[in-house]
């Protein structure tokens, strides 16, 4: 059992390590590091749960309303939406899988990335199988080719807006632990999926990278609908526009499988990039492009609340992350702000329309 798989294990048993031997976790754990002495402030880089005083809730508003008194002419918005993924294209072209960091944290915050009753076994084995096995050759017969990648996995995952694959390889990596697992990862812009598929840790037998708009709503999937157990959304559907939100949350609800979960993390309403907008970015209320014409929205958690109630999805966390970020050097403080909600698909699954 690798470390990473070892600590999921035990927060699944809901036990937070104190300090991971493996050093895969901070040596604070996740929420754990609260700023009690404000003159101790510049001593770490991030600071845990920070709460707001009404000065500061005050100042964001203000610095919001400021930086969205000038709106972008509605015709000069099209290209953003229609070209966004050509917009996201060059941004790959320019940073490669460079700009972001790999999200190691993801299995610490979303243990469901990991089948539930494999947390607790040494090795992998006897699995329920939720599909009937598609070789043939089980049935004595000659091999058939797959109906659909992953078709003959037990557990499967997709990574929507997976970019150049910060989240893909972490988890790849603790797949390779679990053979029936399952990765798929899709992104509108073909060079980001150019750049996983060409990466040297990736793996076509456990993972399948594809070219795919989630705002398509007619668009296919490269497997059947009611098939997933996890669906990640990280920093994705901020870049999309608000119209369309609820549609992509609707139709990526329909891929998961009863039970299944939606795990997802944005900016958060207030966040230190939102404030940082000079004027004449703004598209709409809390929604902005950047001047690379790629665009972020900043959510609420009663709005996140309210699209994945729509979609149908039980609500099984839904916070916000508030934390004080520092430049030490600079001597510098920012508030970040992140929405995470975890929501799950009913047994009996209607959409609220
Ligand atoms: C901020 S990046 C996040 C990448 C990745 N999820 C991560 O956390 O590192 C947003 C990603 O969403 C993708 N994206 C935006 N709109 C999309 C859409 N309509 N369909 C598919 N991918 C989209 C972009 O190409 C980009 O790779």
């Amino acid at each position: 059992m690798n470390a990473i798989w070892r600590c999921v294990c035990r927060l699944r048993q809901g036990k937070v390590p104190h300090r991971c031997q493996s050093g895969c976790h901070p040596v604070a754990p996740l929420g754990s590091r609260i700023l009690t002495d404000p003159d101790k402030v510049f001593e770490h880089n991030m600071w845990d749960h920070m709460q707001w005083s009404k000065e500061e809730e005050e100042a964001a508003r203000k610095n919001v309303e400021e930086n969205s008194a000038v709106r972008i002419l509605p015709e000069e918005q099209v290209k953003y939406d229609c070209d966004a993924h050509k917009y996201w294209g060059a941004f790959y072209k320019i940073h490669k899988n460079k700009f972001f960091k790999n999200r190691n944290w993801l299995l610490r915050e979303f243990p469901e990335i990991l089948p539930a009753d494999e947390s607790t076994k040494e090795g992998v084995g006897e699995w329920p199988r939720d599909h009937v096995r598609s070789h043939a050759e089980d049935r004595g017969g000659s091999p058939q080719p797959d109906p659909f990648p992953g078709s003959n996995a037990a557990f499967r995952i997709l990574e929507v807006g997976c970019g150049a694959g910060n989240s893909v390889f972490p988890i790849l990596n603790t797949l390779q632990n679990i053979p029936e697992s399952f990765l798929y990862c899709c992104d509108f812009a073909s060079g980001a999926v150019e750049l996983i598929k060409s990466h040297s840790s990736f793996r076509a037998a456990q993972c399948y990278a594809f070219v795919h708009d989630v705002c398509e709503d007619g668009l296919p999937y490269p497997f059947p609908d009611g098939i997933l157990d996890v669906i990640l959304l990280v920093f994705v559907l901020s870049s999309i526009h608000p119209d369309r939100m609820q549609g992509v949350v609707s139709r990526l609800s329909k891929l998961l499988k009863p039970g299944g979960m939606l795990l997802f993390r944005d900016y958060g309403r207030y966040d230190k990039t939102q404030l940082r907008f000079k004027k004449g970015h703004c598209l709409s209320e809390n929604f902005y492009v950047r001047g690379d014409g790629t665009r972020a929205y900043f959510f609420t958690k009663g709005e996140v609340h309210h699209m994945f109630y729509k979609a149908g999805l039980d609500e099984k966390q839904n916070l916000v992350d508030h934390r004080l970020q520092v430049n030490r050097k600079k001597q510098v403080k920012m508030h970040r702000v992140w929405v995470q909600g975890k929501f799950q698909k009913p047994f009996h699954w209607t959409q609220q329309n």
